[in-house]
């Protein structure tokens, strides 16, 4: 399968890059790419026919961490389409470009919650970790950007999808939010945050206003008077609006806590009764939290590819579960393996309008179909842990030094409760 060049479409064939392939296939499968497909101007088809065989001395990788798989060479931030149906999601005017950007400071860490009210869109720095600028003695941070200023410096750009850099305004927290990792919502019209916590101050559930003063309501800081490790994602689950957490000892791996606690596991909590029980267990490092729209499916990562201080391992879990919630006990059941991501690990989980589940992972954001097929990369070229429907047709995606923006096709499914 060749692609024919016209403007706007970068293409490759088989003999553009791979090595010993055997002869190239002819005939298109139903709905795959050809050449009269047209594709937004930062697309790049990736047929999976076109590096299946690398063959004797081919540009095999050997790191899943450092070597990243870009075989057309394309600078980034651009598209990696492997399937077609990654094309309904772009549209066919999809775009992508970074909106904010602060080289040596990671703002842009985690934690991305969009609020409709004021189209801001709020997330929290790295937690401990490379250019954090946050350890056993100083707190992350929580700011916040407007997609009106986004949209605004978009229409002023000087050209195409030349970045532009929005201000970024730190929220003043109260000091019960300590190393923010994780939040969704907004929650009756609150930010749900769960922090890491910070030498002796713990992890938390809790409860932010969005709009100043900030004032803050934690919701839960233990498990039967023992501390939690670090909490690391939170979902609320469509239909019972009970809240989904992770808990992992990644504070502990970034020297921002006295150590482990508590086996790695998801937690449920009824904000009500506030009764939290054990949803799942059996992970190397729980991490990102999803749900499909009906809320009968749970998506979690596993990180246990990232080690923190102890380094990366590309031979453990860089792999996201998927499992059926039991509809009386909510436990997590029937776990079986939905993608094993090809770089980094995936992190952060978001779901689209059509169960699409997108990972911010070691090379930007990937994206799979309910089946687990992946079917194209928000290819940054460098790690996402998350990113957020900012409503129908807007993804914002962290990418720790920088926040990019996507306009695309695809809608979002909703994570805010009522
Ligand atoms: C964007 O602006 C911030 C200040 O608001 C500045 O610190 C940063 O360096 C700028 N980023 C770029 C890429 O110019
Ligand atoms: C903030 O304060 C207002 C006014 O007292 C209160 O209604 C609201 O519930 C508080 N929000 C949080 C998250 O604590
Ligand atoms: C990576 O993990 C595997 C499986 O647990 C282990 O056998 C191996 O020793 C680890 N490698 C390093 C370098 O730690």
């Amino acid at each position: 399968m060749i692609f024919a060049s016209c403007a706007g479409i970068v293409l490759i064939g088989l003999a553009t890059w791979t090595h010993g392939a055997t002869s190239p296939q002819t005939t298109p499968q139903t709905g795959a790419l050809d050449a009269t497909t047209s594709l937004p101007p930062q697309a790049v088809v990736v047929d999976p026919r076109s590096f299946a065989v690398l063959g004797i001395d081919g540009p095999f990788r050997e790191s899943s961490i450092t070597q990243l798989f870009n075989p057309t060479n394309t600078t980034p931030p651009f598209f990696q389409v492997f399937h077609p149906d990654f094309l309904k999601i772009l549209g066919p005017t999809g775009t992508i470009r970074a909106v904010a950007a602060n080289p040596t400071f990671a703002f842009a860490h985690e934690a991305p919650i969009w609020v409709p009210q004021t189209d801001e869109v709020f997330f929290a720095s790295n937690d401990g970790g490379a250019l954090g600028m946050s350890d056993i003695d100083h707190n992350n941070q929580v700011s916040k950007i407007s997609l009106k200023e986004v949209a605004a410096a978009i229409k002023t750009a000087s050209r195409g999808t030349a970045p532009v850099n929005v201000s970024v305004t730190k929220l003043d927290l109260p000091e019960a939010i300590q190393m923010t990792n994780g939040g969704t919502g907004p929650y009756f019209g609150n930010l749900l945050l769960v922090n890491s916590g910070r030498g002796q101050l713990p992890p938390s559930v809790a409860l932010v206003n969005p709009n100043p003063p900030h004032n803050t309501t934690v919701l839960l800081d233990n498990f039967f008077g023992r501390q939690f490790n670090s909490l690391n994602d939170i979902k609320i689950r469509p239909g019972t609006n009970r809240l989904f957490f992770t808990d992992v000892p990644y504070a502990h791996l970034a020297s921002i806590s006295m150590g482990a606690t508590l086996n790695a596991m998801v937690y449920r909590l009824d904000p009500n009764t506030k009764v939290v029980r054990v949803v799942a267990d059996g992970f190397d490092r729980c991490n990102g939290i999803a749900f499909s729209s009906d809320g009968k499916t749970a998506f979690v990562s596993d990180t246990g590819a990232n080690g923190g201080f102890l380094g990366n391992n590309q031979t453990e879990p860089a792999t996201i579960y998927a499992f059926d919630v039991d509809p009386k006990t909510e436990a997590f059941t029937n776990r079986r393996v939905f993608a094993y991501v090809d770089t980094g690990i995936a992190d952060g989980l978001q779901l689209d309008a059509n169960d699409n589940l997108y990972a911010g992972c070691g090379d930007g954001v990937q994206v799979w179909n309910p089946e687990g097929i992946l079917l194209g990369k928000f290819f940054l070229g460098t790690t996402s842990a998350n990113l957020v429907f900012a409503g129908n047709k807007r993804l914002v995606i962290m990418a720790e030094t920088a926040i990019y923006f996507a306009e695309i096709a695809a809608k979002a499914n909703k994570l805010s409760f009522p």
